[in-house]
């Protein structure tokens, strides 16, 4: 039994930041699944979107609009405007913390462009993207690592949530496996907040971590948290081919170009103002057209098709250092250099816009009229606070993960000062222990490999770039038959040190319970917008459909509902770059 005023889950971006700020007030803890520095932020490359106007001119309002346009009008304004206008703060801080940005010849901050970031209301790039060369991700990690040792967080390192201790409609503690040991260990806490990150694990192609399994989203919905917006998931237009790696989309910032196998820029068809720089739903959709309409370099329409990504006209030098580690990639996985040849890239599954619902302050919200529950937070990819919309852009992870990450551990900080403990019950672990034995009981139970590889082709042949009603009729049944076959399954190892087998059981229960439940959002909602794009219904539908779903997973059966969208600032107009 541990006792925290603080628990953060997760060490990536947001939990760092949070951890920080809430330890100035309280003992603070951090728990994670991996070693902290492991977490999946530190895979981000490209840039964080701040408009400092380094080298060109640029506003806070732009990059605002720009958020809620690139969101196809999903995105709540409200959350848009304080994002915009805190990234600039959040960003200096960083810088102050030590972050080792790239910079301009005269030492201040570099910024280079990214998809959907423009110049006053959508004329042109902007050059809004701050970044250290292509690890920007991983310099965030490092620096908040360091600031948190430095102010005493505690870390509990390969720590595996079990369960949410809830006390009604307040969060109390966790209850959780020591990975090392095997142990159960349970924390008491006045405040919890998830930062567990994304769920790309379900898709065949994924620019994700292993650990991607949505471990946060899917605990809480056991215990009758609904998730929002789950239809909206992003396909990154580049991910190395048959990998899904990321390729940044930093390389086109610096001026890359995508092709086709004629050669051709097809992006001009698309989007003739932003080209390769316009959002990323419009450019995977595009790249899928043109593999479709047998553009692609193999030239066959099929799954492993691929196009081109062409930085040779860039130069080495450049390419050496503003994208290091694309080159290594590029000879590691594709055996080319980037400076000499062209890239080979698909779409690949990459975020989750939606997630555990929350207020501006990282509160986690339970109803359509944004009613809080007590001492629970999220913040990061794992919750939704509506301001990416149908389609995130890039960059806005990590400012995401600063801005809202920084502001939820200030909230946790004041509210921890005024709460008590709660009271757990003496057997409050007692049903993760049981499903723990139960688990490692042993038998010859299904294979949880093969479940989990249908469950990522599923996923990716039905509910990927392009998704139709028929399909996606038939993948929540099937989605639901395997759910039943899980609850048959059961590890070979009965061992208690290490058991990755278990965990990874676990992991797969968390997919199986959010594919099931995005697929069912996805077929509920009949229009296309942003990220989900239905042949069925491709027309937007503002009168029916600009409104945030909730759902809930009860008992096997999905239950929804909606919330509004703040559209306080700009009003809805259709799409064009
Ligand atoms: O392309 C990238 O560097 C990814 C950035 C992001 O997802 O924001």
């Amino acid at each position: 039994m541990h006792e925290y005023e603080a628990l953060i889950v997760g060490a990536g971006g947001a939990g760092l930041y949070a951890a920080l700020e809430a330890s100035k007030t309280g003992k603070t803890a951090v728990l994670s699944k991996l070693y902290p520095i492991r977490s999946h932020t530190g895979a981000a490359q490209g840039g964080i979107g701040a408009a400092l106007g380094n080298i060109e001119e640029d506003k806070p309002e732009w990059h605002a609009f720009d958020t809620v346009k690139g969101g196809d009008y999903l995105t709540d304004q409200n959350a848009a405007i304080l994002l915009s206008e805190d990234a600039i703060q959040a960003v200096y801080e960083l810088e102050n913390k030590g972050l080792p940005f790239s910079r301009t010849p005269d030492g201040l901050i570099d910024q280079r462009r990214f998809g959907g970031h423009t110049r006053n209301f959508g004329e042109a790039p902007v050059r809004r993207a701050c970044y250290a060369a292509d690890r920007t991700g991983h310099m965030i990690l490092q620096t908040l690592y360091q600031q948190c040792i430095k102010n005493d967080v505690v870390f509990f390192d390969e720590y595996y949530v079990l369960d949410v201790v809830m006390e009604g409609q307040r969060c109390s503690g966790l209850v959780t496996l020591n990975f090392s040991t095997g142990e159960i260990h349970i924390f008491k806490a006045k405040a919890v907040l998830f930062a567990t990150g994304g769920f790309g694990r379900m898709f065949r192609i994924t620019s994700n971590a292993y650990a991607n399994t949505g471990d946060g989203q899917a605990l809480l919905v056991n215990r009758g948290v609904p998730l929002e917006d789950l239809e909206f998931y992003q396909f990154h237009p580049t991910g190395i081919r048959g990998l899904g790696i990321l390729i940044t989309e930093g390389v086109r910032g610096e001026g890359g170009i995508l092709r086709n196998a004629k050669g051709e820029r097809f992006m001009e068809r698309y989007a003739p103002t932003l080209l390769d720089l316009a959002p990323r739903d419009m450019i995977a959709r595009a790249i899928h057209s043109e593999i479709q309409e047998l553009r692609g370099i193999k030239g066959d329409g099929s799954v492993d098709d691929f196009i081109h990504l062409d930085a040779t006209h860039l130069g080495k030098e450049k390419i050496e250092a503003k994208l290091p580690d694309i080159a290594e990639f590029s000879r590691t996985y594709l055996g080319i250099d980037p400076a000499d040849k062209p890239m080979s890239v698909h779409p690949t599954a990459h975020y989750a816009m939606g997630g555990i619902p929350t207020d501006l302050n990282g509160r986690v919200i339970f109803d359509s009229q944004g009613t809080t529950y007590e001492g629970l937070y999220a913040a990061g990819e794992c919750a939704c606070v509506s301001v990416h919309g149908a389609n995130r852009l890039g960059t806005n992870s990590l400012v995401e993960l600063i801005v809202y990450g920084r502001r939820a551990g200030q909230h946790m900080a004041q509210y921890v000062k005024g709460a008590d403990f709660g009271i757990a019950p003496p057997d409050v672990g007692e049903p993760a222990r049981a499903r723990l034995a139960e688990l490692r009981s042993q038998g010859n139970g299904p294979n949880p490999e093969s479940l989990r590889q249908e469950m990522q082709r599923v996923m990716m042949e039905n509910v990927g770039i392009y998704r139709n009603g028929e399909n996606m009729a038939k993948a929540k049944n099937t989605l639901g038959e395997m759910r039943q076959v899980y609850t048959q399954i059961k590890a070979n190892d009965p061992s208690k040190a290490f058991n990755t087998q278990v965990l990874e059981i676990l992991e797969l229960g968390h997919l199986l319970d959010l594919a099931y439940m995005m697929t069912a959002c996805a077929l509920n909602r009949q229009e296309s917008r942003g990220a989900h794009a239905r042949e069925d219904y491709p027309e937007r539908d503002d009168k029916n459909w600009l409104k945030h779903t909730l759902a809930w997973l009860e008992g096997g059966k999905i239950r929804l509902d909606y919330k509004n969208v703040d559209i306080s600032r700009w009003a809805p107009k259709p799409r064009k770059y």
